[in-house]
């Protein structure tokens, strides 16, 4: 499971590096080319290769137990409820963002749906990381 734990944790950072890769391009490119959609589809995809590893963890984990008084339990209310839902609206937002970006009627069009979507994502996905400075949450930087 350590195994487990690890790829989710490491594909972190590949999955923050395409999402601000994205977003630089949406805000900075004005032809919309083929690598910009490759990187808009590649975020999506770790995004959702994340949901898989952490819909595993979830059933596995040490760290999600729906014990008497759970929500009281930092640690416990964050990774069985905030990590959840906070990751699951992220992976929404990107999801309903790379769709109106390949619908997009023009350029300009398909650039503003990253913009508004993964930067919404990117906030979502930013808060709701167990980052190692909360120590409470018992997560690492890899
Ligand atoms: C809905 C989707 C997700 C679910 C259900 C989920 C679930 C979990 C669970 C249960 C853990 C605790 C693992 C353990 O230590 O036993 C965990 C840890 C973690 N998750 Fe997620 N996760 C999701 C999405 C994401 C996403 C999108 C990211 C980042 C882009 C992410 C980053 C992390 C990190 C960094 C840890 C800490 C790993 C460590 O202990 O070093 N998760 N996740």
């Amino acid at each position: 499971m350590q195994a487990l734990i690890s790829a989710h944790s490491g594909l972190r950072w590949i999955a923050l590096l395409l999402l601000l890769l994205a977003i630089f391009n949406a805000f900075t490119a004005t032809n919309y080319e083929k690598k910009h959609r490759l990187v808009n589809l590649f975020t999506m995809i770790t995004f959702h290769t994340q949901l898989l590893l952490g819909l595993v963890l979830y059933f596995t984990s040490e760290k999600v137990q729906f014990v008497e008084g759970w929500m009281k339990e930092t640690i416990y209310r964050f990774y069985g409820m905030e990590h959840l839902s906070g990751m699951l609206l992220a992976i929404v937002a990107i999801t309903i963002g790379h769709s109106k970006s390949k619908k997009g009627a023009d350029d300009a069009a398909k650039f503003k749906a990253i913009k508004v979507w993964y930067v919404l994502a990117l906030i979502l996905v930013l808060a709701f990381i167990p980052w190692p400075f909360r120590t409470e949450l018992g997560a690492g930087w890899f």
